[in-house]
């Protein structure tokens, strides 16, 4: 199959408005809604790059934490046009991987995202369905848990325990980033996390008095984007703010398959954004005994104040802490 050709001129507006109704129906949306391939390429130029910018995101903090996926075939499940599958290949380079094995409970979506694959990598072997039994090299999944159910969850589960590696993004709500947290507590006792957390304890997120927070970062979306006349009319008529783009993730290794990067081990990871106010900021801090929020005063703790105050991306922090203030930073990360 070849993909249709869609640009910005010859976008179907009424398609990508149905599709939108399904992403957000969820689980109510039992009913496949691609309903043809151009469905498919109508998306893979929109709501797909928003998500390569998420997928972006993770790869780039990956590669600061100085981790490769191991080697193997890589699964995109639930791959809908096959953004992630294609990311992650570009980050990491096809050579490095087997195959690439895509699958959709729609199969106009795999023939699709198949053929954009073939297109972008034309040495790599790409087959579609879910190997029989076999252990699976990556396991890729994309802003898919809100479509699936309790039955599809466990199935989902079983298949994580075959993969090697387990990358997972999902939108940065509080629903999707707590039920990503549940899925990291479900799967603990077979991996060790790579990020975002800087440990593989329990989530602190998932402790009680912190129901009103989630572990959520933010993606930046290309520098120039609200210039651009196209991806501003998208984002009126889908009403969606396009600087803001909101993503959990999770990122997990089979425990024992490689020796652990202790790297980052006693490090923080900042969660959600800082909030910065006149001469201190507060960070929400994720540790390995929990999460708490921790104050910085600009007079003790000068160079991160600014960069948080200039709005600079720092996801990770080693710090002396005195009561919840921050006396010293030692390192961060970038
Ligand atoms: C919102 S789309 C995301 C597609 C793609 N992963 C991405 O990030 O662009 C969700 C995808 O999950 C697929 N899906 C939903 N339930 C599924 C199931 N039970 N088994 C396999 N795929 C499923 C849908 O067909 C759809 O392609």
């Amino acid at each position: 199959m070849t993909p249709p050709e869609i640009t910005w001129d010859t976008l179907d507006w009424t398609a990508l408005e149905r599709l939108r109704r399904g992403f957000l129906a969820g689980v109510g949306s039992a009913s496949a809604y691609w309903q043809s391939p151009a469905d498919l390429a109508n998306y893979d130029l929109t709501f797909a790059q928003r998500i390569a910018w998420k997928w972006d995101a993770v790869l780039a903090e990956l590669k600061l934490r100085g981790w490769v996926p191991p080697p193997g075939n890589v699964l995109d499940w639930g791959c809908g046009s096959g953004v992630a599958g294609r990311c992650v290949l570009r980050e990491f380079g096809p050579e490095n991987f087997s195959a690439l094995r895509l699958f959709d409970r729609s199969s106009l979506a795999m023939e699709f995202a198949t053929a954009r694959a073939k297109a972008s990598f034309p040495g790599l072997t790409v087959r579609s369905g879910v190997p029989e039994n076999d252990r699976i090299g990556l396991l890729l999944l994309s802003h898919v848990l809100n479509e699936l159910g309790e039955p599809d969850r466990a199935a989902l589960l079983q298949l994580a325990r075959r993969a090697d590696a387990v990358l997972w993004v999902e939108p940065g709500t509080h629903a999707d980033s707590r039920a990503l947290g549940a899925m990291r507590e479900a799967l603990l006792a077979d991996f060790t996390v790579i990020a975002p957390c800087t440990h593989s304890a329990g989530c602190g997120v998932l402790t009680t008095g912190n129901e009103r927070h989630w572990c959520h970062n933010f993606a930046a979306p290309p520098a120039g984007i609200m210039a651009d006349s196209h991806w501003v009319r998208f984002a009126q008529r889908m009403g969606i703010d396009l600087r803001s783009l909101p993503y959990s993730f999770l990122v997990l290794e089979r425990t024992g398959l490689r020796p652990e990067n202790q790297r980052f081990a006693g490090w923080t990871r900042i969660v959600g954004s800082p909030r910065v106010y006149k001469g201190f900021a507060k960070v929400f801090a994720c540790e390995a005994n929990g999460v708490r929020d921790l104050t910085l005063q600009k007079r003790d703790v000068p160079e991160l104040f600014k960069r948080l105050k200039n709005e600079e991306t720092v996801l990770l922090t080693r710090q002396t802490v005195t009561g919840e203030r921050v006396a010293t930073v030692e390192a961060t990360v970038p």
